[in-house]
């Protein structure tokens, strides 16, 4: 642990720290003095109207460094390669909008984006700005871009902004950009890359069937954890297809397909099975939808409709039914009774190699939550994953579900039809 009681990765690192021209400028003095209590070496960037915020004496003295405001500095003939080649982590912290957009758009039009654009080392952004501009789509798209790159982009909090206005676009305190920063570090030094040159296909959200031209039928699915297993997968090397009936961002190696309905999750399903090493379901597929939905919205004063329901395609049992040799189906099992005996029967009768159960009706588990407890059923093996985040719980599916490939492949992964080695 380092004196700021984080886990570490701070101490001795070299972080040039960007900062943008917005009122939330002033808060990078305390940002700086933190940094180099946690044990960084800070080097600070300023742009030319962030020097209209704070001044450049201020965090010059705080700094490891004194601040830098040009790309033409005499004594430094290319100073954004030397500050983007040293640099362990960047931070632009406040990001304003418009160096958000030269970002992503690659302008090199001053120092700090310049540096941006000439280092490998891991980026945290964080946005500050008013509420208008934080939702504007401009900047939500230049953000998603930046995301997509791998890029770590840190939410504005909500509360007070410049001028007394109430919303969210605020910079978050130093102690929450401490965190993301020593995440952003330890996701660099850290990441596993045991998922290379493999493909999954993970489902999630709930299905929506349609009963007339405005309602559906539903489930309480917020599709958190299929999501935490692509994005997990995806950081571990896998090239990831997510098809999700909730929006999700796109990032390096990891490709969204949104659906609606069952039939659609199916179909997208069944066009990208055969290529998967991995198939995770992890959606909460609705087992019944309306037989014939109706085309304009039902009428209130036309009294309470009759909704005949059929059966929707079950895609579990589908991959099941033509699984591959060498292929790993894993399922879940929302239950409420006896999970695991539940979850052990739909192992068997969908054809499933992994059957991930979860108790729906236990606190903090299940639909919606931030968290998860679970047990991993395999046909020889239970392993019980108590309360975590729903990226621990990822992070050990796919444990597991590696564990299986390896097995069924008599030895470590590769791509399917590679020779093992
Ligand atoms: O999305 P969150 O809010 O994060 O919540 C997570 C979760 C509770 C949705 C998740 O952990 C979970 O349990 N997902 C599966 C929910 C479900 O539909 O369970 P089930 O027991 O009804 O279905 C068993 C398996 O068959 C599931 O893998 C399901 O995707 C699949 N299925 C079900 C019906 C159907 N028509 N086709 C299917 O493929």
């Amino acid at each position: 642990m380092d004196p700021a009681g984080g886990p570490g990765h701070l101490r001795s690192a070299t972080v040039v720290l960007g900062v943008a021209g917005g009122i939330a400028a002033y808060k990078a003095a305390e940002l700086t003095r933190r940094l180099v209590e946690a044990g960084a070496h800070v080097c600070p960037v300023l742009t030319e109207s962030a020097e209209r915020f704070i001044g450049a004496a201020t965090l010059s003295a705080l700094a490891s460094e004194p601040v830098r405001t040009s790309l033409f500095d005499e004594r430094e003939p290319i100073p954004h390669t030397s500050l983007g080649q040293r640099a362990d982590l960047v931070i632009v912290a406040p990001a304003t909008a418009r160096v958000i957009a030269a970002y992503a758009a690659g302008l090199s039009s001053d120092l700090l984006v310049a540096t941006l654009l000439a280092t490998r080392a891991p980026v945290l952004v964080c946005p500050a700005m008013h509420t208008e501009m934080w939702e504007h789509p401009a900047v939500r798209d230049n953000l998603a871009t930046l995301r997509r790159r791998g890029v770590h982009v840190l939410e504005p909090d909500t509360g007070r902004l410049a001028g007394g206005d109430v919303g969210p676009g605020r910079l978050p305190d130093a102690a929450r950009i401490l965190e993301a920063a020593e995440a952003a570090l330890a996701a660099a030094a850290g990441r596993r890359q045991d998922l290379a040159g493999l493909r999954l296909l993970v489902t999630a959200g709930g299905t929506r069937e349609p009963v007339d031209a405005v309602r559906y039928l539903s489930n309480r699915s917020s599709g958190k954890q299929g999501r935490a297993i692509a994005a997990a997968a995806a950081e571990r090397g896998a090239e990831v297809v997510l098809v999700s009936t909730v929006p999700a961002e796109p990032g390096p190696r990891l490709e969204v397909v949104p659906v609606e309905t069952a039939e659609e999750m199916a179909a997208a399903v069944a066009a990208r099975a055969e290529s998967a090493d991995i198939v995770v379901m992890a959606a909460a597929v609705a087992d019944f939808r309306p037989k014939a939905p109706a085309a304009v919205k039902l009428k209130k004063r036309d009294g309470v409709p009759e909704i005949v329901l059929e059966p929707t395609p079950d895609i579990l049992a589908g991959l099941g039914a033509a699984k591959r040799a060498g292929q790993v189906l894993v399922g879940f099992a929302a239950e409420t009774g006896d999970v695991v005996g539940e979850a052990r029967r739909k192992l068997q009768s969908k054809g499933a190699d992994l059957l991930v159960g979860n108790d729906v009706s236990a606190h903090e588990v299940g639909f919606g939550w931030d968290t998860n407890a679970v047990t991993i059923l395999s046909r020889t093996a239970a392993v019980e994953v108590p309360l975590s985040s729903k990226r621990e719980i990822a992070e050990a599916v796919l444990d597991a579900a590696l564990l299986e490939l390896r097995a069924a492949r008599g030895g470590p992964p590769g791509r399917q039809g590679e020779p093992q080695t």
